[in-house]
């Protein structure tokens, strides 16, 4: 497939199984699953280390290693929007899941940094990709968006209003970052990631279930202080990390637990963890919690940083492209953002 611009998506799934014969041939309506058909990424070429960091900002490559597991991030250039990585990554997943423009039902695009208050994101990468029928919308669940948008998409899916659904996180946090604020410009990143997903047999592959979960009493432990609305600040990103910290362990913990109970799985059921990419720390206490080995986590923080909605679609793009994830594989997936936002969803790949 070709985008709207002329170029060819870069396939970054390669080595990857086909989808399942059964996608696509859902049966009566309902009782349909929202199958993994495609996965697709896109990074920034530009990448900057801590220690390129540390000549701008005061820390250290060793503060930043041993608090949260980064060594570099991307950063976007001037022509890198969401849009435009949102753009990217989709393709890849529809070249990966081998569908055209005309499977595409719907279009949901987390982000936290669109390129305009309106029109969403998602329409632009409609316009771009050559689709023109179906609806398009954006998601802002911080961190969380991947999940919340997934479990959207999950919901058309199952209730027959779609059967060919784009879920995309994109996210250019560089541009909300206050890049002399130490204690969070050394943590995020940009990038996108999307999955395409496919109407396929209720009892074969797909999204077991999803979990979404709210606070707004901690809304502001994480957040930024301004938007497009506002013409007196244009935000920064603002983090109590201390207090984030203590409610990502809980909460995760809980959330994991959740979608296991409702499948009557167990935590020996689960081949892998795909977490939200936030801190070493926090997800290497999930796998612990879980009893996975440190190879059955999909870990991209050390060279992604946090890239928000879009953490979970690029390990997830990675851990698949690799050959690591295969199909009939368990897939859970967590993350804890602004809001408070949180959520899991435990995917048969
Ligand atoms: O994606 C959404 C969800 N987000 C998260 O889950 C993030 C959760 N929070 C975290 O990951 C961690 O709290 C951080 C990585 C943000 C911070 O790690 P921490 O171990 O909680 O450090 P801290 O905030 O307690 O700071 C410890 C010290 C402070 O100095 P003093 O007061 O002890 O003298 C900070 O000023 O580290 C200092 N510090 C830094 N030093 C060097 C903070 N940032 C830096 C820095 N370089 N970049």
């Amino acid at each position: 497939m070709l985008l709207r611009d002329g170029s060819a998506p870069s396939d970054q799934t390669r080595g990857s199984d086909a989808a399942p014969a059964d996608a696509g041939k859902a049966g009566a309506r309902g009782a349909v699953r929202a199958v993994l058909a495609g996965v697709g990424a896109y990074l920034p070429a530009r990448v900057v280390t801590n220690a390129a960091l540390a000549e701008t900002v005061d820390t250290t490559d060793a503060w930043i290693v041993e608090r949260t597991g980064i060594r570099q991030r991307h950063l976007a250039g001037p022509e890198e929007t969401a849009s435009f990585m949102a753009t990217r990554a989709a393709a890849a997943a529809l070249a990966h899941a081998g569908a055209g423009a005309a499977e595409v039902d719907a279009i949901i695009v987390a982000t936290s940094t669109p390129d305009e208050a309106f029109p969403a994101t998602a329409v632009r990468v409609q316009a771009a990709l050559g689709v023109t029928r179906g609806f398009a919308f954006d998601i802002a669940a911080a961190c969380s968006g991947f999940v919340y948008a997934l479990a959207t998409a999950d919901a058309f899916i199952r209730t027959g209003a779609a059967r060919g659904v784009l879920v995309i996180g994109s996210e250019v946090y560089s541009r909300i970052l206050n890049w002399q604020d130490r204690t969070t410009c050394v943590l995020f990143g940009d990038g996108a990631g999307a999955v395409f997903l496919r109407a396929g047999d209720a009892h074969g592959a797909g999204i077991l279930s999803t979990h979404l979960h709210a606070d707004g009493r901690h809304g502001d432990i994480l957040h930024v202080d301004g938007a497009v609305g506002r013409r007196d600040r244009p935000g920064h990103l603002m983090m109590k990390g201390q207090e984030v910290f203590r409610q990502a362990v809980t909460k995760l913990a809980a959330a994991v637990d959740e979608a296991l109970a409702a499948n009557g799985l167990t935590h020996a059921d689960v081949d892998w963890l795909v977490p939200h990419q936030a801190n070493r720390r926090i997800i290497d206490a999930m796998g612990k919690r879980l009893g996975l080995p440190a190879e059955r986590v999909v870990l991209t923080v050390d060279r992604h940083a946090n890239t928000s909605a879009a953490s979970i679609p690029l390990a997830l793009a990675e851990a698949v492209g690799d050959g690591r994830i295969k199909r009939g594989d368990l897939v859970l997936m967590e993350a804890l953002g602004g809001g408070l936002t949180w959520g899991s969803a435990l995917v048969r790949y």
